[in-house]
C-alpha cells in the first residue's frame, strides 16, 4: 500500500526527468486475466484525463478485458476522477454509491478509482475509512502499473492502494486506444509548476515535464500515416513547453515542426498568458494547419485578485496580448476560463472582470465559482463572500458571456467554413456534427458520406453554442 502525501507532491527539486521507455509491461500470466470479462471506465474532468483513459483502455485490453458502456454489465468498474472543484468530488462519490449497490449482487465485481482525486490525501483517507470495499486506488503517476496493481488485488484479496506522490518522470511506452480515428490527443508535457494559488493540479500531476520533441513528432507522423486529420497538443500550460528540457527548443519550435509533418489540423491547450510569446503568434500565423483557435484563461480581470491568484500577469498585459493575437489573427476565435468568488473578491473586482469580458468579447468562456482545494494557499485565505453572492456573480457573468458567444457566432451566418465531420449529431440524428477550424460546433445536413473528412459547410442558422449548416458541393 502506497498512500498519497501532499508534502511530497508539492516538492520541486532540480532532479532531471527520466524518460522511461521500458517501464510499462504486462507479465505473460496477466495477459489473459480479463478474458470474458468486461470493463466500464468513466472519465471526469479535462482532456488530459480523457487521454489518460485512452491509455487505461489500451492497458486493460492488453489484459484481454473488453469494453462495455453499460455499468451494470461490467466485471471491472473504474472511475478516472478529477479534483479541480468540489462538484467533481460529489459526482464521483454518487457513482461510488451505485457501485456499492452493484457489488452486493455481483460479489466478483472489481471496483476502482484513479486519476486526480486519488492523488489527494483526504480522499484516500476517506476511502480507507468509509469505502473499504473499493478494490483498487491508483494515482496519475501509476497508470502504467495498472496490471501489477490488479494482480496484487487479486492475489491478496484486499484493498490495493498505490499512489506515488512524486515530481514524476515520463513513461513512454504506454499503449493507447484512441476514441477517434480522425482526431487525436497528444501529451506534449505533464504536470505544472505555476502553482496558481487556487489550483490543485501541480499537486496531483507533479512537476512540469516536457516530452522530448522527437517522441511527439514520431507520434504525429504515425498518426498522419494512419489517416488522422487533427492533433491536439495537450498540457496544463503548453506555452511553457521546453523550458525544462536541456536544449534550446520551445513551443514555437514544436508548433512549427508539428506543422511541417503535414497533419491537416493542429490545436493546443491550455495556454497560460504569461508564457505566450510573439514567436508563437508568428508561427500560428505562418502555418495554415495551426488552427486559429486559442484558449487563453483570464481567471479574473482585477489586478488585486490576479496577484492573490499568483497569475503573474496584469489585466493590462493580458489585454495587450489579446490585442496582439487579434491583430495577427483577426479570424481567430478566443475562449477563456474565469473564476468568480475568489476569496476577498469585492464587487469592484468582479466589475473589472466584466470589463475585460466586454473588451475581449470572447467566443465562449468556461466560468466557475471558486472551490477551496485542501492544501492550496487559496484554501487558507479568508472567504467572506456568501454562496448567494457568488451565484449572483456567476449568473451575471454568464449572461454577458452568452451574449458575446451569440454575437461571435452571428458573424458566421451565410459564411462557408471548413468542418471536420466526426459523426452523427447528438442533437439531431439526421445530421452530422463536426468542428470548424475555429472550434465552433456545427450540425451539418447532407454530410453522411464525409465522416473523417474536412468539408466546406455553408452556415444556415446560428445559436449561442452551435451552428447549423449544409454541405457545399463543388
Ligand atoms: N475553483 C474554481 N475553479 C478552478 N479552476 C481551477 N481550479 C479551480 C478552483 N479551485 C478553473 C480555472 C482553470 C480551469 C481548468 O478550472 O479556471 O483554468
Ligand atoms: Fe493550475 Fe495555474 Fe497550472 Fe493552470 S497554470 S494547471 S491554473 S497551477
Amino acid at each position: 500500500m502506497i498512500l498519497p502525501n501532499l508534502k511530497e507532491a508539492k516538492q520541486r527539486t532540480n532532479r532531471e526527468v527520466i524518460i522511461k521507455t521500458n517501464e510499462y509491461h504486462v507479465e505473460e500470466e496477466l495477459k489473459k486475466i480479463g478474458l470474458h470479462k468486461k470493463y466500464f471506465l468513466k472519465t471526469y474532468g479535462c482532456q488530459m484525463n480523457e487521454h489518460d483513459s485512452e491509455n487505461i483502455k489500451a492497458i486493460l485490453e492488453e489484459m484481454s478485458f473488453t469494453e462495455t458502456n453499460i455499468m451494470e454489465d461490467a466485471d471491472f468498474i473504474l472511475l478516472n476522477t478529477c479534483a479541480i472543484r468540489e462538484n467533481a468530488h460529489n459526482k464521483v462519490f454518487g457513482m461510488v454509491g451505485r457501485m456499492k449497490h452493484l457489488r452486493e449482487t455481483k460479489p466478483d465485481l472489481i471496483t476502482g478509482i484513479c486519476g486526480c482525486m486519488a492523488q489527494e490525501e483526504t480522499i484516500v483517507e476517506e476511502i480507507m475509512k468509509k469505502y473499504k470495499w473499493l478494490d483498487i486506488v491508483f494515482g496519475t503517476h501509476n497508470i502504467h502499473r495498472l496490471p501489477q496493481i490488479l494482480k496484487e488485488k487479486i492475489k491478496k484479496q484486499k484493498q490495493e492502494i498505490e499512489v506515488f506522490s512524486i515530481e514524476g518522470d515520463i513513461v513512454e511506452n504506454i499503449p493507447v486506444k484512441r476514441d477517434s480515428k480522425y482526431k487525436a490527443w497528444i501529451n506534449i508535457m505533464y504536470g505544472c509548476d505555476k502553482f496558481c494559488t487556487y489550483c490543485i493540479v501541480p499537486y496531483t500531476r507533479g512537476k512540469q515535464r516536457s516530452r522530448p520533441p522527437e517522441f511527439i513528432l514520431n507520434e504525429v507522423t504515425e498518426l498522419v500515416k494512419e489517416g488522422y486529420q487533427e492533433v491536439t497538443l495537450l498540457g496544463q500550460n503548453v506555452n511553457a513547453y521546453g523550458k525544462d528540457l536541456h536544449i534550446e527548443y520551445n513551443m514555437a519550435n514544436l508548433l512549427e515542426d508539428v506543422a511541417k509533418t503535414g497533419i491537416a489540423r493542429i490545436r493546443f491547450v491550455t495556454s497560460h498568458p504569461w508564457d505566450f510569446t510573439e514567436e508563437m503568434i508568428e508561427i500560428i500565423k505562418k502555418y495554415d494547419n495551426i488552427m486559429p483557435y486559442i484558449h487563453l484563461p483570464l481567471q479574473s480581470g482585477s489586478n488585486r485578485i490576479l496577484k492573490l491568484m499568483g497569475r503573474r500577469y496584469t489585466k493590462e498585459s493580458y489585454l495587450e496580448l489579446y490585442k496582439k493575437l487579434k491583430e495577427a489573427l483577426p479570424y481567430s476565435s478566443i475562449t477563456t476560463d474565469i473564476i468568480v468568488g475568489f476569496p476577498g473578491e469585492k464587487e469592484e473586482d468582479f466589475e473589472e472582470t466584466l470589463e475585460v469580458v466586454k473588451a475581449c468579447q470572447y467566443d465562449s468562456a468556461f466560468t466557475f465559482i471558486f472551490s477551496a482545494r485542501v492544501g492550496t494557499p487559496a484554501a487558507q485565505m479568508e472567504d467572506t463572500i456568501s454562496l448567494k453572492e457568488k451565484e449572483k456573480r456567476l449568473y451575471q457573468l454568464n449572461e454577458l458571456v452568452n451574449e458575446y458567444a451569440k454575437k461571435a457566432n452571428d458573424k458566421y451566418l451565410g459564411k462557408i467554413v471548413p468542418v471536420l465531420i466526426e459523426g452523427v449529431s447528438e442533437k439531431n440524428s439526421t445530421m452530422m456534427m463536426g468542428y470548424t477550424d475555429t472550434m465552433k460546433l456545427v450540425n451539418v445536413k447532407n454530410a453522411d458520406d464525409f465522416i473523417g473528412k474536412i468539408v466546406n459547410v455553408k452556415i444556415t442558422d446560428v445559436k449561442t453554442w452551435s451552428l447549423d449548416g449544409e454541405l457545399v458541393v463543388d
